[in-house]
């Protein structure tokens, strides 16, 4: 299974370096346009394989996409990311351009390759490859809902006092500080619904704690968080790699289902070896359905500024 990382920022690094050390994937490539940088970051990375214990072998490349050839999965993570501020929609008039010249590039060496979008704003992006490539929609993938859902969880399990492990919780929607809708009315400490433990002011706290996720990080570090989102998308990698048949929330092409058309936005699919295999109807309070239709008029705005 070879998987290719475009982009070895951060994000792109720690994604290469979870799914490294996760063990499942013969071959991860880095490519970054920055002169010796994916090479660099994939040295520094295999030279951690006998101490982290994995045989994944990583590589890297100053933007010949000739060695992504044949990849199965593509992450695309090019971009400038937010800085203190900044909302991920700022990013779209430098971000469009490069997620499409890399999709494309991508497709020319791997025109099988199921391709997952991480770059910002992440959901504009995603429908960006839909509307530029000739993919099926199940091979393209937004990266935004599992990464909302971890962070929603780590607050979840703050509120509660309780370990990680013993919450559930998922976020859909659009991956931006307005347009997240985390579920707290499905969220659960080991099926247990957190409003037998949590006032409904706590419960409003983790929601709105959970928003702004990303934009808390991007004030603290000065640029926007790494460590989650690459865990986020190594998740993802696995789930398709392994074909576990796993659900997350992820942005994809909808078609009608949640009464949504000619968007893409976070809902609850089903990853496995071809990619999203099913999008999972949900039933949502009339709350939660005003919340999504509302921040899907978020995600279509920011579309409308795609120069397609
Ligand atoms: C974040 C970026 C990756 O939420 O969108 O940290």
């Amino acid at each position: 299974m070879k998987i290719t990382v475009v982009g070895a920022g951060a994000v792109g690094a720690s994604c290469a370096e979870y799914i490294a050390i996760k063990n499942f994937a013969s071959e991860v490539v880095l490519l970054d346009i920055k002169e010796g940088y994916a090479e660099g970051k994939a040295m520094d990375l295999m030279q951690t394989a006998s101490l982290n214990g994995f045989d994944t072998k990583i590589t890297g490349t100053t933007g010949d996409y000739s060695k992504t050839a044949n990849s199965h999965i593509a992450v695309i993570t090019s971009g400038i990311p937010r800085k203190p501020g900044m909302t991920r929609e700022e990013l779209i008039g430098i971000n469009a351009g490069i997620v499409k010249t890399v999709s494309e590039n991508l497709l020319k060496h791997s025109p099988e390759a199921i391709l997952i979008v991480v770059s910002n704003p992440m959901d504009t992006m995603t429908y960006l490859v839909h509307k530029t490539t000739n993919l099926p929609k199940h091979k393209i993938i937004g990266m935004g809902g599992a990464l909302d859902s971890a962070r929603f969880k780590y607050r979840l399990a703050e509120a509660l006092g309780a370990p990680i492990s013993d919450v559930d919780g998922m976020v859909i929607g659009g991956h931006s500080d307005t347009g997240m809708v985390p579920l707290i009315g499905h969220a659960a400490r080991n099926s247990v619904k957190v409003s037998e433990f949590l006032s409904k002011d706590r419960m409003q706290q983790v929601v709105e704690d959970t928003k702004v996720g990303g934009a808390t990080l991007t004030k603290l570090l000065g640029t926007s968080a790494w460590y989650a989102p690459g865990a986020a998308v190594s998740s993802l990698v696995q789930a398709i790699a392994c074909d576990q048949k796993k659900m997350f929330p992820c942005s994809t092409f909808l078609d009608g289902e949640y009464g949504l058309n000619d968007i893409c936005i976070g809902v609850p699919v089903i990853l496995g070896k071809n990619g999203i295999e099913k999008v999972v109807a949900i039933d949502l309070s009339d709350a939660e359905k005003a919340k999504m239709k509302e921040s899907a008029e978020g995600v279509s705005k920011t579309n409308a500024l795609l120069q397609l």
